[in-house]
């Protein structure tokens, strides 16, 4: 079984076709958005290091990953630069906060949380990266092909970190936030965004 495949398992839905549509017809706020989920995903992996400081092996994954997506995040700025399309400002999709809203407040708890959370969104967003591709311009599609093999590695150092530090089998905490995170990517949203959910401006 291929990571991807491993990542599609992960996941309870695949991404709707009429999101691919929406992105489609979006693509200047699909990067804008993109580019600020990537210096999210550093800012993320940075936070976890200042707060969980005595965990060696966090420390020196999540220094990487936060390398990697400052990396996303140039490559990104690039592409819209070439494209003229302007930086700037932009709501969340309300994803992000849909899945911490659970988060635990007692630590371990908080913490595995946290890791199976960033699983998640690295597992979905490398199945959207995945999904859009073939659609995409060249340049496009194969900057996002290129994007699938560190996300799907982050995707498993969350994943890992959250099963070494448990202590304990998390199947039904994942199965948990599997679903949360099911209900985001299949129920309406009025809002298009990298992670927005099924489109309500796009007729299914
Ligand atoms: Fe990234
Ligand atoms: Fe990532």
């Amino acid at each position: 079984m291929d990571a991807l495949d491993e990542i599609k398992q992960f996941l309870a839905c695949e991404t709707p076709d009429s999101w691919i549509q929406a992105a489609l017809q979006n693509q200047e706020i699909m990067l804008i958005d993109h580019a600020h989920c990537e210096k999210k995903a550093a800012s993320t992996a940075m936070n976890l290091m200042f707060r969980y400081v005595e965990r060696v092996d966090l420390l020196n994954k999540m220094s990487r990953l936060a390398r990697e997506e400052l990396i996303h995040f140039e490559q990104v700025l690039a592409i819209m630069e070439n494209r003229g399309i302007v930086y700037d400002h932009m709501s969340p999709a309300r994803y992000a906060g849909g899945m911490r809203q659970h988060v635990r407040t007692s630590e371990p708890g908080r913490l595995i949380d946290l890791l199976i959370i960033g699983a998640f969104i690295e597992a979905r967003s490398c199945e959207r990266f995945a999904k859009l591709a073939p659609f995409l311009d060249d340049e496009l599609a194969k900057f996002y092909r290129s994007l699938l093999k560190s996300e799907g590695r982050h995707y498993q150092d969350y994943l890992g970190l959250a099963e070494d530090y448990a202590g304990e089998p998390i199947d039904e905490r994942v199965a948990f936030f599997r679903e949360a995170e099911r209900e985001l990517i299949e129920n309406p949203d009025d809002e298009f965004r990298f992670h927005s959910g099924k489109p309500t401006f796009i007729a299914a």
